[in-house]
């Protein structure tokens, strides 16, 4: 679905964006053009981008978890 109709922005790209590792709402906006427009969607665009990092972060903590346990060891 597009989030921000300006500069063809969806809710895919913000989501791949935050999996990328797109560090702010800002460096998403230099990026893609995000709101940088009319700013129409700037709400929508920032809860999008607020919950693609929330997801983001719930994929990331398994694997962070994981590693954390292989790093780990009694014997070194
Ligand atoms: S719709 Fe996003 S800047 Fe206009």
């Amino acid at each position: 679905m597009y989030v921000c109709l300006c500069h063809g922005v969806t809710e895919r790209h913000i989501r791949n964006a935050a999996a990328e590792g797109v560090p702010s709402f800002e460096a998403l906006q230099e990026k893609t053009g995000l709101s940088s427009c009319c700013g129409a969607c700037r709400d929508h665009a920032e809860a999008t981008w607020q919950q693609a990092l929330v997801s983001e972060g719930a994929q990331q903590m398994p694997r962070m978890a994981t590693s954390a346990v292989r790093q780990w060891s009694p014997w070194s």
